[in-house]
């Protein structure tokens, strides 16, 4: 493809993408696929073309092959998961991202992209009320960055083991805190930092999900009584089913007093701290080591892009820094090199899409945006609450609401079929997508707001819908 044919096609790829976000926009296509295992690959060649192809027809093709086989999660009727924002201003950071092609294996290789990244980082500690303590630092997930996160909470406890023997060489088994409602992300990073399962303490939560503080502390004290090595507690402020909080100021004590790394999972509602007003919600961040939280969540730099935030970035640089002599330059010595500040070496600009997002909306649209999706979520609770048979299983910090109808008589397993069966008929209608849970034994279904494009009549609509599904029998 030559530049002319690429400005040609350009064209018409964005205009295709214009049209699809006005399309989702208006709820024009179901939310969640119908698509059925292996549809879309069914209905491509199942070998590559021996020659080149034209690629005339190509966005038919998107639109009948690929298209079917989306779910649309920008369509203001999902409310499924959690909201994966991919504003149009974000989008257009993507695609000059891509066709700058830059590849950040060090400053020098691409200042821009290095300085764009402290600068974008920056902008959001300050938009987070964070103090200037803290840098940051993109990360494709939030599962990298807790994994990050563990494996430097590990080389502070051992004073650096990885550069002797590493964990062979220890004596004492190091331990990881968790709760219940910690994200799997976290399991996966202990489990990948070398912990070992049998090193991993589920911590009791509080009636309302939270991680408890006594509880943690005893655990430590037994772990320490016991000759093993506490190292490292991970507290999640919005935990996936049901946006719990731990609450950071107790943890951060015993953390403080046991010497444990703490590391905090913001990665949903992190984006919530743009408001002054939730700021109670992480009071003691500042006493955290490491906080993850992902822009391409809530706040809307489409996926991937995900900020790691550090305390103490000589310990992370000296942790996961590499030095080959091709990537040595002059300038080292008064650059960040970002390949020393996670795992992978290469890097794309993802800064940009962050940098955009927040120049097009300002700190105020974006704070405007969330404010709303928090008030969907307290109508919504509003009329849970105020309905017969109807539960709300969990307090509404953020903008999900855990719901269950339950009317008396119905209960146990049939509860569960019944809730299963008017959460299919709802996200099989088209007309909204939801994702149902288990909480302790029993399901129960989230309703998660975010999306940029939902407003009051979509939050009305679905409770219409929700109240005729389940009380009509699913
Ligand atoms: C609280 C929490 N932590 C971590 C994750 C994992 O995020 P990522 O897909 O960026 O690894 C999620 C996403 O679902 C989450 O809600």
């Amino acid at each position: 493809m030559d530049v002319e044919e690429f400005r040609r096609r350009g064209h018409e790829v964005i205009d295709w993408i214009a049209d699809y976000r006005a399309r989702t926009a208006r709820g024009e296509l179901p939310v969640m696929s119908r698509a059925a295992p292996g549809d879309v690959r069914g209905a491509l060649p199942a070998t590559p073309p021996a020659d080149p192809q034209s690629l005339d027809g190509l966005l038919d093709e998107l639109t009948s092959l690929i298209l079917p086989g989306c779910t649309h999660w920008q369509d203001p009727r999902f409310f499924a998961y959690f909201p994966s924002n991919s504003s149009l201003a974000a989008v257009l950071g993507d695609f000059l991202s891509t066709g700058l092609a830059q590849l950040g294996l060090n400053w020098q290789a691409s200042p821009a992209l290095t300085e764009l990244e402290e600068l974008a980082t920056d902008w959001l500690r300050q938009m987070l009320g964070l103090s200037d303590n803290w840098s940051g630092v993109i990360q494709d997930t939030a599962s990298t960055a807790t994994l990050v996160a563990l494996i430097c909470a590990r080389e502070r406890t051992t004073d650096y083991a990885a550069a002797r023997g590493g964990l062979q060489a220890s004596e004492r088994p190091l331990v990881v805190y968790v709760s219940s409602q910690s994200h799997s992300s976290v399991e996966k990073a202990a489990l990948l930092a070398g912990f070992g399962r049998e090193n991993l303490r589920t911590v009791a939560i509080d009636d309302a999900f939270g991680m408890s503080a006594q509880a943690l502390r005893r655990a430590v004290e037994t772990d320490r009584a016991a000759g093993h090595s506490p190292c490292a507690v991970v507290a999640t402020v919005g935990s996936t089913a049901t946006t719990a909080v731990d609450p950071l100021e107790q943890i951060a004590g015993v953390a403080g007093a046991h010497g444990l790394w703490l590391h905090v999972d913001a990665a949903m509602a992190g984006s919530a701290m743009i408001l002054p007003e939730c700021r109670r919600l992480w009071h003691g961040i500042e006493a955290a080591d490491s906080l993850v939280l992902n822009p391409h969540k809530w706040l809307g730099a489409s996926f991937d892009c995900s900020t790691y935030f550090v305390r103490d970035a000589q310990h992370l640089v000296r942790v996961m820094s590499t030095n080959p002599s091709y990537l040595r330059t002059a300038a080292d010595a008064r650059v960040r090199n970002f390949r020393d500040w996670g795992i992978p070496l290469g890097r794309r600009f993802r800064a940009l899409k962050l940098w955009l997002l927040i120049r097009e909306q300002g700190v105020s649209g974006l704070q405007r945006r969330l404010r709303r999706d928090l008030e969907h979520a307290r109508w919504l609770a509003a009329q849970v609450d105020a309905a017969p048979g109807w539960e709300r299983l969990a307090p509404v910090p953020f903008q999900t609401v855990c719901v269950r109808y339950a009317p008396a008589g119905l209960e146990g397993e049939a509860l569960d079929t019944h809730t299963l069966a008017w959460v299919r008929h709802i996200n099989e209608s088209g007309r909204a997508f939801l994702t149902p849970a288990m909480l302790g034994d029993r399901w129960m279904v989230r309703v998660s707001f975010g999306v940029e494009a939902t407003e009051h009549e979509h939050v009305a609509a679905l409770w219409s819908q929700m109240r005729a599904a389940a009380e009509r029998g699913g």
